[in-house]
């Protein structure tokens, strides 16, 4: 197994305990709300989701985290520890029972439906674990199709859309439908879609779950490139190699939040970046 770089990488990142409330920490930076004095792109307050099956399922149970502009992070947890749920508060698919969600200055979980739409439609790109394509579109239309509400023309629309497809590597299966495409590939579509409208926010869950490691190496290093542009990135995964691309690895467990790593406020990213040439050569890493 070759070691990858990012291991060691990772040992730079610090582990502050959370569930205290802000400000206490070791040096005074609370790793879950802190911004550096960047603006906030969106942020959950003590947000709480319960569900009921019969006993109550505590999905989350008083979650506070703020996504800095620009800023990339990851969460981990077992399965059924809140994550998805957590996801789908920020990308305003769902809304908490109580507590609140701030998307860009407006507090989504005040809004109406319809206003969420909007924001998301706006504001947010999400990939989705299950992909969600639609199954009679080819992938250039599946990507161009958020861009009809938009109101792009045509053309440009089927540009951008071939432009973004180039861009996750499927350049030549433009014009295949998820059928006739693997899964690493339909992933890679629903990336590419995520972008469709230059998202301020791109929250993504388990975006390399489908994808060979040299792939999912490929997509990280395009999120990078996003970040780099000042994309907010909120990423789901379960492979630690791939949460060591963020700024700050949020661990979730029965719905709370157990764990910060990462997040260095007078150094954007926290870590250095390992050289791409580290990325492409076997830095394989993980599993
Ligand atoms: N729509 C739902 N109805 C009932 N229980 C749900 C629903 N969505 C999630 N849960 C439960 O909430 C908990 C957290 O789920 P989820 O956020 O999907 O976890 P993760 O993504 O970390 O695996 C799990 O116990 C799950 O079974
Ligand atoms: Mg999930």
């Amino acid at each position: 197994m070759i070691t990858s770089p990012l291991e060691s990488l990772s040992q730079l990142s610090r582990t502050l305990p959370t569930g205290t409330p802000t400000t206490d920490v070791e040096d005074g930076v609370d790793p879950v709300t802190e911004t550096s004095g960047r603006p906030v792109a969106a942020a959950v307050d003590d947000v709480r989701k319960t569900y009921y099956l019969g006993e109550p399922v505590h999905a989350l149970d008083g979650v506070s985290l703020t996504l800095p502009a620009g800023s990339f992070t990851a969460v981990m947890g077992p399965s059924g520890s809140g994550k998805s749920t957590l996801l789908n508060l920020f990308g305003c698919l769902d809304t908490p029972d109580e507590g609140t969600v701030e998307i860009g200055g407006e507090v989504a979980s005040e809004l109406s439906e319809a206003e969420r739409a909007r924001v998301r439609g706006t504001r947010i790109g999400f990939v989705f674990q299950g992909f969600d394509l639609l199954p009679r579109l080819t992938a250039v239309e599946n990507v161009a199709l958020p861009m009809v509400f938009h109101g792009r023309q045509g053309s440009d629309r089927h540009d951008r859309a071939r432009g973004l497809l180039e861009r996750v590597g499927l350049g030549d299966r433009l014009d295949h439908v998820p059928t006739e495409l693997s899964g690493g590939q339909r992933q890679r579509v629903a990336i590419a879609r995520a972008l469709a409208n230059d998202p301020a926010i791109l929250l993504a869950d388990e975006p390399t779950g489908n994808l060979d490691t040299e792939t999912g190496e490929r997509i990280m290093g395009l999120f990078r490139d996003l970040n780099g542009e000042e994309t907010t990135i909120l990423m789901v995964t379960h492979e630690r190699h791939i949460a060591d691309h963020a700024d700050r690895i949020v661990h979730l467990l029965d719905g709370r939040i157990e764990e910060v790593e990462g997040l260095d406020p007078n150094e954007r990213g926290g870590r250095p970046r390992p050289d791409p040439e580290d990325r492409v050569d076997g830095s394989g890493g993980g599993s």
